[in-house]
């Protein structure tokens, strides 16, 4: 078969053009980078798992009416997705303070929030992805404001979906990010969710010992990042338990 046209390349994905106009062929690279790309390696199965968890999660969200940019899985590393129009914001929905936000507040690693909290950081690599207040958003015209009341609506429905999923295998949903894309039916704009949801882009702690199964086992050194990634996929029953 003649190989795809390559569209774009990024840290842990390739995106290649699709069979049919208004899709795409997402590519799931076993790429792991860190700190805006300082600390790199490579983890030998990564993204199949990724591919795998990615397809649970948005397949889940399709059944709860959240819309997303999943259509199928094509093979081991492989999906076909829709072309949406990326908007250059990381939305991040917290329920526990950890990471950036611990840091930048100086709160205690695991500390409830008030209430889930949806905040934005700019896509951009060279910035370092840098927090940006709604008012940014809508003055540089990455979104509107009804954009934004949306993406904030779809934001907290994925919270709800993934909280009550994780939970019920023992997981805490600390923290998590998406990305949100515009497709046009018609003359109607439509957001869905894009990317990818995955180990990758969450935060995800064992409820009974605390361990940690997402990417801050990469980026603090914490063992096995793909025993991690294969624990959450087999209490999930993405992967058969004896694997
Ligand atoms: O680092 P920070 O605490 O801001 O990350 C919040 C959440 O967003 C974490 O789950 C992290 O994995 C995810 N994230 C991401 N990609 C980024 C930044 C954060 O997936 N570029």
């Amino acid at each position: 078969m003649a190989r795809r046209k390559k569209l774009y390349e990024g840290k842990a994905k390739i995106l290649y053009e699709g069979p049919e106009p208004g899709t795409l062929v997402q590519y799931f690279k076993d790429d792991a980078t860190a700190f805006n790309a300082q600390k790199k390696d490579v983890i030998e199965g990564k993204g199949v798992l990724n591919n795998r968890l990615s397809e649970f999660f948005m397949t889940g969200l399709s059944r709860i009416g959240v819309p997303n940019h999943f259509i199928k899985r094509l093979n081991m590393r492989e999906q076909l997705i829709r072309q949406v129009e990326i908007i250059p914001l990381e939305v991040i929905v917290r329920n526990f303070a950890a990471g950036s936000m611990a840091k930048r507040l100086g709160l205690e690693e695991g500390a409830t929030l008030p209430r889930p909290i949806v905040e934005f950081s700019y896509k951009d690599d060279a910035l370092g992805d840098p927090l940006v207040p709604e008012e940014y958003i809508i003055a540089f015209g990455w979104a509107s404001q009804q954009d934004l009341d949306d993406i904030v609506a779809l934001a907290l429905r994925v919270n709800d979906f993934m909280s009550g999923v994780m939970h019920g295998v023992g997981i805490k949903l600390v923290d998590f990010k998406i990305e949100i894309g515009r497709v046009w039916e018609g003359d109607y704009m439509r957001l869905i969710v894009a990317d990818e949801i995955s180990p990758d882009s969450c935060r995800l702690w064992d409820i009974e010992t605390g361990q940690k199964l997402d990417k801050d086992v990469f980026r603090q050194d914490l063992g096995s990042l793909n025993d991690a990634y294969t624990e959450v996929a087999k209490r999930l029953g993405v992967l058969p338990s004896n694997v």
